[in-house]
């Protein structure tokens, strides 16, 4: 910083001095011209040369000094102006590097300026690290939460069977199991997540329409259950990803439309197809109506809608579309949420189609 302001300081006093030498060398070349050299003094040079040299000389040489001086100071001073917004810089970033992400640098100036341009950029870049903070704290309060809530119904059960000796063994054992596999589901889809984000995954030749029919068959059992038709239509869509991971999200896609489907009579459709550069999924399902504010939500994790849960249902752990997010994510697609006028949610994927 110091050092910065110093060289910018002694180029623009050397800039300067250097103008003012030449500017002076001229004028004095000019001055020759027009004094007559006419050969008789003293060791060859002319009288006039010589008062010429005598006037000349100290004024230059106060001249230069002079400019040498302003040179030093304006310089100084200019320097000191222009580097102020780095300072500003320089200070915001310790800040942060010393773990305070909600201080904001807000140079003003005119926009298009270089030093506003990288205060700016330096804004937007702490903006969305506090808001990935945050969301990362959230994340780990909830998840925390969700894992103790099956630990203290555990506890709660136990308790009462320890108390009251008639307790029947056989439901306690039922009650206990159904428990522990809610944890185990939650668990699981938390390492889920965590492995999809970190996309550490091989990439092979997917079709979705293959995925689409895997999923549909395995969860049609269910489906008939609640009397919802399931039909599954469209034609080969092929991308590159992890097939593990793309079955897994058209699976908790099936099972949402399943889930959160009318109590009976509903029906779902999964759809895929080739479109330019894209392979496209649909699922599209019949349900009570969504609250369109609500419907960005819930691709969040733990966010349930509005259905209280209910005990002993086959509902989710609230990471089901978290899930799907994070995959869509991790093969460079994108994912919509609409919901449908009559009720229900249609849920579009794009995948990037391989060349
Ligand atoms: N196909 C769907 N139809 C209607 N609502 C849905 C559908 N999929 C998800 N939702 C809503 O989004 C919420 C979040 O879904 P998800 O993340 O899978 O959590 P979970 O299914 O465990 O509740 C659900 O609770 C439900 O309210
Ligand atoms: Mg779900």
């Amino acid at each position: 910083m110091r050092s910065a302001r110093l060289k910018l300081t002694l180029s623009y006093a050397g800039f300067l001095l250097l103008a003012g030498a030449v500017l002076l060398a001229v004028v004095w070349v000019y001055l020759l011209r027009y004094v007559p050299d006419n050969d008789q003094g003293l060791l060859g040079i002319s009288p006039n040369r010589f008062l010429l040299v005598r006037v000349f000389t100290p004024a230059a040489g106060a001249a230069l000094g002079f400019l040498l001086g302003s040179g030093l100071l304006g310089g100084w001073l200019l320097a000191g102006r222009m580097l102020a917004p780095l300072t500003r810089i320089t200070d915001a970033a310790r800040l942060v590097a010393g773990g305070s992400l909600a201080h904001r640098i807000r140079l003003g100036g005119r926009p298009g300026n270089e030093f506003r341009e990288l205060a700016d950029v330096f804004d937007a870049m702490l903006e969305r690290l506090e808001s990935r903070v945050a969301e990362q704290q959230r994340f780990a309060a909830n998840a925390s939460h969700e894992l103790r809530t099956p630990l203290a119904i555990s506890q709660a059960l136990l308790d009462v069977a320890r108390k009251d000796p008639e307790y029947d063994r056989g439901e306690l054992v039922e009650r206990l199991h159904s428990v522990n596999a809610r944890a185990i589901d939650l668990t699981e889809a938390l390492l889920v997540l965590s492995r999809t984000d970190g996309r550490n995954f091989t990439r092979e030749p997917v079709d979705l329409s293959l995925a689409a029919e895997e999923a549909a068959e395995t969860l049609l059992p269910l489906a008939e259950q609640r009397g919802i038709t399931l039909e599954v239509t469209g034609e080969p869509a092929r991308t590159a990803g992890s097939a593990a991971l793309l079955l897994r999200m058209v699976t908790n896609l099936v099972q949402n439309a399943i889930v959160h489907n009318l109590p009976a009579g509903g029906t779902i459709t999964v759809h895929t197809e080739p479109r330019r550069y894209a392979s496209v999924l649909q699922v599209e399902n019949t349900g009570p109506p969504l609250p369109p504010e609500l419907v960005p939500t819930l691709v969040e994790p733990f966010q349930r809608g509005t259905e209280r849960t209910r005990v002993g249902e086959q509902t989710g752990v609230g990471l089901g579309l978290a899930i799907v997010h994070s995959i869509v994510r991790a093969h460079d697609g994108m994912l919509e949420l609409t919901p449908r006028p009559g009720g229900g949610l249609l849920v579009t994927i794009r995948l990037p189609a391989p060349r």
